[in-house]
């Protein structure tokens, strides 16, 4: 496993497993544990999933010390929106079962409202209970405007980042700030998206080359980038296959290659245009 060093000095894995979609209950608890047998030491949650509790069930019963474990969860939009950002952090970890939470983060930034979520963030880091505190789905301009008031920079802005949308000025600008760049929807979300990653030529030309899947060449590449990644599945063997990707590297150019594959194009909801 590859580690970052956040901006407060504290060790991420570059590989976490991503959870959106896990329904609360035996699937997600299941998945989540054999993630952990697998391999993984990073779990990426939200409050906004619904299964903090599985999650936290999982990673209590996996047998594994939590201090090994890297748990991120995320403040909902509600909550944002009402101001009641350390209830909705409690509320967390009394779902979750835990002790701390290791990164906790805004997970949209709702236009009025992200500033004074930020404040109570850098709050909640001060209680000790959070080892970083981030934000999620921050433009440039929306780092900007924290930066007018905040004590610290966070600790990562975790972004939607695929071949398609490899969101350079954005990881440039985060970089320059001290904030560590981490991919959502690192295979692209959506089928279709997916799909025109894994058919290019670059990446199937990779994957023959390096005897891989299109997905290991995609999270590779992550992580050759330097971006943080947690793909999310439901599926045993993609878990596994996801989590076998330090074996073997690209080089410069075929980093360029797949940069190229770059048209600035989201599966997902724009930041400065949602409505939840
Ligand atoms: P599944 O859960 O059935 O494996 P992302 O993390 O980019 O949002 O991608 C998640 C989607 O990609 C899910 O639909 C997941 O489906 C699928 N997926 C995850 N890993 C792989 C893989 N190695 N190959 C193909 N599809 C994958």
């Amino acid at each position: 496993m590859k580690f970052i060093t956040l901006n407060n000095g504290i060790n991420m894995p570059m590989l976490g497993f991503g959870v959106y979609g896990l329904e609360e209950g035996a699937q997600c608890v299941n998945t989540v544990r054999f993630a952990i047998e697998t391999g993984y030491r990073s779990i990426d949650t939200a409050s906004g999933y619904d299964n903090e509790k599985s999650v936290g069930q999982a990673i209590r019963e996996s047998g594994v010390a939590r201090d090994d474990i890297f748990l991120t969860t995320k403040l909902g939009n509600g909550a944002q929106r009402e101001g009641t950002v350390q209830a909705a952090f409690d509320e967390s970890l009394a779902k979750l079962g835990l002790d701390y939470i290791d990164l906790y983060i805004i997970h949209w930034p709702c236009p009025g409202h992200f500033e004074a979520a930020w404040l109570a963030l850098e709050k909640i880091q001060a209680s000790g209970k959070v080892r970083a505190v981030g934000v999620s789905n921050f433009q440039a301009h929306h780092i900007e405007t924290i930066k007018k008031t905040w004590a610290f920079a966070p600790a990562l802005n975790q972004i939607e980042l695929h071949p398609l949308l490899t969101q350079k000025p954005l990881i440039n600008f985060c970089r320059e700030n001290g904030i560590a760049p981490q991919a959502w929807s690192p295979l692209g979300g959506n089928r279709p998206l997916q799909e025109r990653i894994f058919t290019s030529p670059a990446v199937s030309r990779l994957a023959e080359k390096y005897s891989k899947s299109p997905a290991q060449i995609v999270l590779r590449w992550n992580i050759e980038c330097g971006v943080v990644t947690i793909p999310k599945s439901a599926n045993e063997d993609r878990i596994t296959q996801n989590f076998n990707i330090f074996d073997f590297a690209l080089t410069p150019q075929e980093m360029t290659e797949i940069d190229a594959l770059n048209e600035n194009l989201r599966g997902g909801p724009d930041p400065d245009n949602f409505n939840f």
